[in-house]
């Protein structure tokens, strides 16, 4: 049997920690107000430019979810002391030596690559486990190694590992990303903020997340023109770690976009809060044009019932436009439609791993290459589903709540690594909702 240890050092069996399962009644309907937590795509890589700190750092409205504790691990493993309480983390990568970020750590989260930029640029060398394949897709990260050669580094791949150097340092460059990537920009942003000279980045991934990571850079004294757009201009300062200062992490959208998905399947009025409404008009402005009302303030979203809900065509793809992590929540919501929708998923080319669990519990979905046709006007009945991914356990959620009885999704170790508290928020919503242990 394999020994595990929680986060708070205790022994507990592997059978006992992954075999949970959510127990959901359906025919819910939802009422009241959740409040959202901070964004784990957010989160991580700001935990990981901590790197780049030479002071300690106090972050808050960091959200309770499982990939924070592995990055936070995965620091600590290479010599950080960090302390995690109630969404508030205090970081301290000072005393940081080691510059290998293994393999037993990295498997379990790919968005371990982002220690790549800030140690090599810190340390001129080191040796990240390569992030293995994924349920949504083969995932490559060339475009993060192409970038870091643009800049100098020698970059070795042996026994699963990146083997990176720099010798003297990492230089300035111009780069130009063949295709956008989120966490690619995000390497080679922070990559920048330690080079020498000045590094102009093309293509750049302009996700809030990505913007928040420049801006915090930016208040800790690197000078970063371009925020928000596709280029940036950085001006690194080799050899010199830089002053981070504490900061909030944004509200996660993503997390947000789930909730009032909830709210539209169970046709409900309900209200979201602590978001920011900029962040998601992709994604609201979708239920709108299904027939639903959207009122917002400055940290608000209420979603109000649809007469009738309308299909809607859905393609994915970068920021602003319609994000990928919430075609899965989408799609369940489709199901109850009046009419046929199509969803082209654009950016990764294994995301419907969710079709076949939906089909248990009675959908008609049809696939055809990168593209699913949805049937609406379907009774959905409950089953026992297997949560696969992140984003595609959150969808059979959904449709849970409109099934007619009692579903039960398994494997719901891939929910905690990025929902707080789920079963928790939907309660006070009203759901009849609890993780039972298999
Ligand atoms: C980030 O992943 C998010 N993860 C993902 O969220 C999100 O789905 C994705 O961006 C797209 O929005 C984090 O921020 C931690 P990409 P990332 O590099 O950076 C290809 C969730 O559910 N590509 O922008 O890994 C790639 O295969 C997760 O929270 C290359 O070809 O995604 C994909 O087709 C899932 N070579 C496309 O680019 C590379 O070197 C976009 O991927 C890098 C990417």
């Amino acid at each position: 049997m394999k020994l595990l240890y929680n986060l708070n050092n205790k022994l507990i069996t592997t059978r006992k920690y992954f075999m949970h399962y959510l127990s959901i009644e359906g025919k819910q309907k939802l009422k009241g107000y959740v409040s959202i937590s901070g964004a784990k795509n957010s989160a991580l890589p700001l935990l990981a430019a901590s790197l780049l700190s030479k002071n300690k750092i106090n972050i808050s409205n960091v959200p309770d979810v499982a990939d924070v504790k592995t990055l936070l691990k995965l620091l600590e493993n290479l010599g950080a002391t960090s302390k995690y309480d109630k969404n508030h983390v205090v970081i301290d990568t000072r005393e940081v030596k080691s510059a290998c970020a293994n393999y037993d750590i990295v498997r379990k989260m790919r968005a371990s690559i982002l220690t790549l930029g800030p140690l090599l640029a810190r340390f001129g060398h080191c040796e990240v486990s390569m992030p293995g394949g994924c349920a949504i897709g083969q995932r490559p990260i060339d475009l993060h190694l192409k970038a870091l050669e643009k800049m100098g580094a020698k970059i070795e791949l042996k026994d699963g590992y990146v083997l990176a150097t720099a010798e003297g340092g990492l230089k300035g460059a111009t780069i130009i990303f063949d295709k956008v990537t989120v966490t690619g920009s995000e390497n080679i942003i922070m990559a920048a903020s330690l080079a020498h000279g000045v590094t102009k980045l093309l293509n750049v991934a302009k996700e809030p997340e990505v913007v928040q990571l420049c801006e915090v850079l930016e208040n800790a004294g690197v000078k970063i023109d371009g925020i928000g757009s596709a280029n940036l201009t950085i001006v690194g300062s080799y050899g010199k770690l830089i002053d981070m200062q504490d900061f909030r992490v944004i509200p996660d959208r993503i997390e947000a976009g789930t909730y009032l998905c909830a709210g539209a399947i169970t046709n409900s009025k309900m209200t979201i809060t602590d978001v920011i409404p900029t962040h998601m008009e992709s994604i609201t402005l979708k239920l709108m044009q299904m027939g639903f009302g959207i009122e917002t303030t400055q940290d608000t979203i209420t979603i109000l019932p649809a007469d009738k809900i309308l299909p809607v065509d859905i393609e994915t793809s970068e920021y602003p436009g319609f994000p990928t992590d919430m075609q899965a929540q989408f799609m369940a919501l489709c199901t109850q439609a009046d009419g046929t929708s199509i969803i082209d998923e654009r950016l990764f080319e294994n995301r419907f791993m969710h079709v076949s669990e939906l089909c248990r519990m009675g959908t008609n979905i049809k696939l055809k290459g990168h593209s699913a046709t949805v049937e609406g006007n379907t009774d959905l009945n409950s089953a026992d589903v297997m949560a696969t991914d992140l984003r595609a356990s959150s969808a059979l959620i959904l449709a849970a709540f409109v099934a007619t009885g009692t579903t039960k999704v398994h494997r719901i170790y891939h929910l905690d690594r990025g929902y707080e508290d789920l079963e928790g928020k939907f309660s006070k919503l009203g759901a009849n909702i609890q993780r039972l242990s298999e």
